[in-house]
Protein backbone atom coordinates (compact mmCIF):
# COMPACT_ATOMS: atom_id res chain seq x y z
CA UNK A 1 0.00 0.00 0.00
CA UNK A 2 1.32 3.32 -0.85
CA UNK A 3 1.37 6.23 1.72
CA UNK A 4 -1.03 9.40 0.70
CA UNK A 5 0.86 11.75 2.62
CA UNK A 6 4.51 10.67 0.87
CA UNK A 7 2.74 11.54 -2.35
CA UNK A 8 1.00 14.77 -1.28
CA UNK A 9 3.78 16.47 0.04
CA UNK A 10 5.77 16.97 -2.63
CA UNK A 11 2.86 18.24 -4.43
CA UNK A 12 1.86 20.51 -1.67
CA UNK A 13 5.43 21.95 -2.06
CA UNK A 14 5.58 22.35 -6.18
CA UNK A 15 1.98 25.00 -5.53
CA UNK A 16 3.66 26.59 -2.50
CA UNK A 17 6.69 27.47 -4.13
CA UNK A 18 4.86 28.39 -7.59
CA UNK A 19 2.14 30.22 -6.55
CA UNK A 20 3.82 33.25 -5.24
CA UNK A 21 5.62 33.38 -8.33
CA UNK A 22 2.45 33.38 -10.36
CA UNK A 23 0.88 35.90 -8.47
CA UNK A 24 3.60 38.84 -8.11
CA UNK A 25 3.65 38.83 -12.24
CA UNK A 26 -0.05 39.39 -12.54
CA UNK A 27 0.11 42.12 -9.46
CA UNK A 28 1.58 44.33 -11.14
CA UNK A 29 -1.02 43.96 -14.69
CA UNK A 30 -3.52 44.94 -11.65
CA UNK A 31 -2.14 48.13 -10.85
CA UNK A 32 -2.18 49.65 -14.35
CA UNK A 33 -4.95 52.09 -15.21
CA UNK A 34 -6.25 50.70 -18.96
CA UNK A 35 -7.76 53.52 -21.40
CA UNK A 36 -10.34 52.45 -23.07
CA UNK A 37 -11.88 54.95 -25.91
CA UNK A 38 -14.49 54.56 -28.35
CA UNK A 39 -13.76 56.96 -31.24
CA UNK A 40 -17.07 57.68 -33.34
CA UNK A 41 -15.42 57.91 -36.85
CA UNK A 42 -18.70 57.47 -38.94
CA UNK A 43 -19.54 59.28 -41.56
CA UNK A 44 -21.11 62.93 -40.63
CA UNK A 45 -24.31 62.64 -39.59
CA UNK A 46 -26.97 65.57 -38.34
CA UNK A 47 -26.41 65.72 -34.56
CA UNK A 48 -29.07 63.97 -32.51
CA UNK A 49 -29.96 63.89 -28.52
CA UNK A 50 -27.25 61.22 -26.87
CA UNK A 51 -25.14 60.89 -30.00
CA UNK A 52 -21.46 61.31 -30.36
CA UNK A 53 -20.35 64.12 -32.73
CA UNK A 54 -17.87 62.85 -35.40
CA UNK A 55 -14.23 62.10 -34.28
CA UNK A 56 -15.73 62.39 -30.49
CA UNK A 57 -13.57 60.13 -28.83
CA UNK A 58 -15.24 58.39 -25.31
CA UNK A 59 -13.00 57.00 -22.83
CA UNK A 60 -12.68 56.00 -19.49
CA UNK A 61 -10.25 53.74 -17.28
CA UNK A 62 -10.24 50.79 -15.78
CA UNK A 63 -8.37 48.03 -13.71
CA UNK A 64 -7.89 44.73 -13.71
CA UNK A 65 -9.99 43.16 -10.65
CA UNK A 66 -8.15 40.36 -8.96
CA UNK A 67 -10.04 37.41 -10.76
CA UNK A 68 -9.11 38.97 -14.20
CA UNK A 69 -12.83 38.83 -15.23
CA UNK A 70 -13.46 42.85 -15.66
CA UNK A 71 -15.44 42.96 -18.62
CA UNK A 72 -16.81 46.38 -20.60
CA UNK A 73 -19.19 45.77 -23.06
CA UNK A 74 -21.09 48.31 -25.16
CA UNK A 75 -23.78 48.46 -27.71
CA UNK A 76 -22.92 50.96 -30.57
CA UNK A 77 -25.81 51.92 -32.52
CA UNK A 78 -25.50 54.05 -36.05
CA UNK A 79 -28.69 55.95 -36.04
CA UNK A 80 -31.08 52.84 -37.55
CA UNK A 81 -28.76 51.74 -40.05
CA UNK A 82 -26.56 49.50 -37.67
CA UNK A 83 -26.37 48.22 -33.81
CA UNK A 84 -23.99 45.65 -32.56
CA UNK A 85 -23.10 44.83 -28.73
CA UNK A 86 -19.06 44.58 -28.35
CA UNK A 87 -16.55 43.97 -26.03
CA UNK A 88 -15.21 46.94 -25.15
CA UNK A 89 -12.23 45.86 -22.64
CA UNK A 90 -12.17 42.51 -21.46
CA UNK A 91 -9.15 41.33 -18.87
CA UNK A 92 -8.20 38.07 -20.49
CA UNK A 93 -8.27 39.17 -23.88
CA UNK A 94 -6.98 42.82 -23.41
CA UNK A 95 -4.83 42.68 -20.46
CA UNK A 96 -1.34 42.12 -22.90
CA UNK A 97 -2.44 43.38 -26.27
CA UNK A 98 -3.34 46.58 -24.73
CA UNK A 99 0.13 47.25 -22.66
CA UNK A 100 2.00 49.07 -26.07
CA UNK A 101 0.69 52.20 -26.11
CA UNK A 102 -0.18 53.97 -23.08
CA UNK A 103 -2.22 51.30 -21.72
CA UNK A 104 -4.89 52.26 -24.40
CA UNK A 105 -7.84 49.77 -26.19
CA UNK A 106 -8.77 51.94 -28.85
CA UNK A 107 -11.96 51.22 -30.43
CA UNK A 108 -12.87 53.45 -34.02
CA UNK A 109 -16.71 52.78 -34.67
CA UNK A 110 -16.97 52.98 -39.19
CA UNK A 111 -19.03 52.85 -41.69
CA UNK A 112 -18.20 49.14 -42.07
CA UNK A 113 -17.59 47.59 -38.87
CA UNK A 114 -15.94 48.70 -35.07
CA UNK A 115 -12.36 48.80 -35.78
CA UNK A 116 -9.24 47.78 -32.78
CA UNK A 117 -5.87 49.43 -32.36
CA UNK A 118 -3.52 48.98 -29.86
CA UNK A 119 -1.23 51.65 -31.10
CA UNK A 120 -3.21 54.02 -32.72
CA UNK A 121 -1.72 53.55 -35.86
CA UNK A 122 -2.86 49.67 -37.10
CA UNK A 123 -6.03 49.15 -37.58
CA UNK A 124 -8.28 45.69 -37.60
CA UNK A 125 -11.77 44.87 -38.20
CA UNK A 126 -12.64 43.16 -34.73
CA UNK A 127 -16.77 43.07 -34.92
CA UNK A 128 -18.34 43.61 -38.84
CA UNK A 129 -21.91 45.46 -38.22
C1 LIG B 1 -4.38 58.95 -31.80
O1 LIG B 1 -3.73 59.71 -32.79
C2 LIG B 1 -4.44 60.88 -33.17
C3 LIG B 1 -3.73 61.49 -34.37
O2 LIG B 1 -2.39 61.69 -34.10
C4 LIG B 1 -4.52 61.82 -31.97
O3 LIG B 1 -5.22 62.99 -32.30
C5 LIG B 1 -5.26 61.10 -30.84
O4 LIG B 1 -5.27 61.90 -29.67
C6 LIG B 1 -4.59 59.75 -30.53
N1 LIG B 1 -5.43 59.01 -29.63
C7 LIG B 1 -4.98 58.46 -28.52
C8 LIG B 1 -5.97 57.69 -27.71
O5 LIG B 1 -3.84 58.56 -28.14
Amino acid sequence: MFNLKEMLLPLMLALCIMYPLAFSVSEDILLINYHIHIINDLPLEPPTNRAMFQHQDYAWDSKINLFRTTLFFCNARWRNKKQRYFEAFKATRDEDRCLDYHFSCIWSLRYDGIYFSSDNYTWTMQYPW
